[in-house]
């Protein structure tokens, strides 16, 4: 049984939830909240609003991209934006992770390819993500959500962290996880055997807010997980006020890098995070509010026990897959991140398996700078994931949304091919 399925049969009857998917934006090093105005020290995948509607972007000046190496909180996202790779049309935020690389027997590295999640139909996304904002629950007292509000962000997870440190009673300790096979024996660290189903990082950002402070210095330390775990546990009363759960789901497509053959012969795992985490320990994500005028707290308010399918929250404007995919934003870092096999991880990321914490390389030469003229974005390449993600119409069952549930608002893409497996066993 999968977790998901589990999770979101449970939740749509004690909790509630928006789940909704997100393509992917932009694959680059930029960390407008850790490292702004500067490159980032490692790869991220981005999703969310952008401020251009067309495929390609094709001028090149910073003004035109939205998701910057600076963001001010001070800037109006949804006014700048004029696009999202989110199925709802009013969350113009910004979400990203680390990026995760197949390291080869002879250790060259190639991207993991993403792929859509269960149920999130109609169409297949381009990588990215799948976005939830879970309600609270009861026996939970603080029933009762604000909504975060322009300018809020935070970072959930440590990039540097190598070992299992946190204290397995704390809720922290349920923060990042991983599902191998998709399956429900969710592990901090990465697998040590190949996963026939894909592996999916599961990542639970802090549903309690201090109620004053938009960010903080550690971008954390404003925000709170409940005490006692995830669901139906109260906030503490140094964080009282109750936000949403966002929660954030990557499926990983590991499938074309299951071959014993390509595994390392000394019986470690190769799977390894941008950051030179070859534990899995380091993952972590980053939030910037975008969503229009009051849309998430009116959403909030109203969209109970919608089954997890986005068009079954009349509160918001579901857009097509089609139009998610064709929102991008070109990378402005010059340096090849994926396509291909690459020697070293973008950046200087040499890679660290702890316990200690990693450390920052000195002096590294990789490329600090953008360019000017970044090189218009290609087509999408679309991962066929191997389960459903939408009924044919005539099919009904719960949390499975209706192939034409969302009608084509532009003309049908090419049909998408599966990626062709990106390794040949020697
Ligand atoms: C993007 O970031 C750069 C570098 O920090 C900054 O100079 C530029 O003004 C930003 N552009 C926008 C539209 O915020
Ligand atoms: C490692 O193997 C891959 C796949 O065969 C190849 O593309 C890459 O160039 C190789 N790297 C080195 C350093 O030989
Ligand atoms: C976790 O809680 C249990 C039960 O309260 C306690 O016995 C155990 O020592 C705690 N573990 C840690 C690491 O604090």
């Amino acid at each position: 049984m999968f977790l998901f399925a589990i999770l979101s049969l449970a939740v749509s009857l004690a909790s509630a939830q928006l789940r909704f998917p997100c393509s992917q934006l932009v694959t680059e090093r930029f960390d407008p909240l850790v490292t702004p105005g500067e490159v980032s020290p490692h790869l991220h995948q981005i999703v969310g609003g952008q401020a251009l509607i067309s495929g390609l972007e094709t001028g090149g000046s910073s003004t035109l991209s939205r998701f910057n190496l600076t963001m001010d909180p001070t800037n109006d996202l949804p006014a700048l934006s004029s696009c999202t790779t989110c199925r709802f049309v009013e969350d113009k935020s910004n979400y990203w992770t680390a990026v995760m690389y197949f390291k080869n027997r002879n250790g060259s590295f190639i991207r993991v390819p993403q792929m859509a999640n269960h149920n999130t139909g109609p169409g297949i996304q381009d990588g990215g993500m799948t976005v939830y904002y879970f309600q609270p629950n009861p026996p939970t007292k603080d029933l009762n959500i604000v909504a975060f509000r322009k300018g809020f962000r935070m970072r959930v997870g440590s990039p540097m962290r190598r070992t299992n440190d946190i204290d397995p009673n704390l809720t922290e300790a349920k923060q990042v996880t991983a599902s191998l096979d998709l399956g429900p024996d969710d592990t901090f660290e990465f697998p040590h055997r190949p996963c026939s189903g894909g592996i999916r990082s599961n990542i639970y950002f802090p549903q309690c807010w201090d109620g004053v402070n938009l960010d903080s210095p550690d971008h954390e330390s404003h925000v709170a997980h409940p005490v006692g775990g995830l669901f139906g546990t109260d906030c503490p009363s140094t964080h009282p006020v109750r936000v949403p759960l966002l929660f954030m789901e990557i499926v990983w497509d590991t499938r074309p890098f299951n071959d014993p053959a390509l595994w390392p012969e000394d019986g470690s795992q190769p799977l390894v995070f941008s950051m030179g985490d070859p534990t899995g320990y380091g993952q972590h994500a980053d939030y910037v509010f975008g969503w229009e005028g009051d849309s998430l707290q009116r959403a909030m308010d109203v969209c109970f026990g919608g089954e997890g399918i986005a068009t079954n929250c009349p509160a918001l404007t579901v857009q097509d897959t089609d139009t998610m995919n064709a929102c991008k934003q070109a990378a402005k870092v010059p340096e090849i991140t994926e396509g291909r096999y690459i020697e070293n991880l973008p950046g200087c990321n040499p890679l660290q398996s702890g316990p200690a914490s990693a450390t920052v390389i000195e002096n590294c030469d990789a490329p600090s700078t953008t360019t000017a003229a970044p090189a218009p974005v290609g087509p999408s390449s679309l991962v066929i994931p191997p389960w459903t993600v939408c009924n044919p119409g005539t099919v009904h069952q719960v949390g499975v949304p209706s192939c034409d549930s969302i009608p084509k608002t532009t003309p049908p893409a090419a049909v998408p091919t599966p990626r062709p497996a990106v390794i040949t066993p020697a």
